[in-house]
């Protein structure tokens, strides 16, 4: 079984978006396993991204993830990180297949709906920054 960290950006938010993503994943054999709503301040939302310090975007896309609420989730299943990846599509909606959340609901490649770990190492420093073991349920 793997983990994986599943973030419902603040213009899925916006969009009512918190039931389809869930649905999405849980309809394609995800558990959540973790769940809350949080608002990053810009200190946090670089500290989440701090991989991408250095890139064009990262100015924009930790205001863009403080900007309000988020719902953070750890999601649990077999494959977890590649199937969160395949329901999610691309990060460019423009690239993303078709009937993949992005693609359906993504605004652009920033302000892209979901966010879900790319790797195992990424996975798991992820879970931890949101959440302590106490959050995280088994059943
Ligand atoms: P996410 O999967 O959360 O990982 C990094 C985020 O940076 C990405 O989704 C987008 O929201 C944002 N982003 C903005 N521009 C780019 C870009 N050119 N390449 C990758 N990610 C980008």
């Amino acid at each position: 079984m793997e983990r994986t960290l599943s973030i419902v950006k603040p213009d899925g938010i916006q969009k009512h978006l918190i039931g389809e993503v869930i649905k999405r994943f849980q309809d394609h054999g995800l558990k959540v396993i973790g769940l809350k709503m949080i608002s990053m301040d810009k200190k946090e939302a670089e500290g989440f991204y701090a991989v991408h310090r250095g890139k064009p975007f990262y100015g924009s896309l930790t205001t863009f993830m403080s900007s309000g609420p988020s719902v953070v989730m750890v999601l649990e299943g077999e494959g977890a990180i590649s199937k969160t990846r395949e329901l999610m599509g691309a990060t460019d909606p423009k690239q993303a297949k078709e009937g993949t959340l992005r693609r359906q609901f993504a605004t652009n490649i920033e302000k892209n709906v979901v966010h879900g770990s790319d790797a195992p190492e990424t996975a798991a420093f992820e879970i931890q920054y949101f959440f302590n073991a106490l959050e995280i349920f088994e059943y």
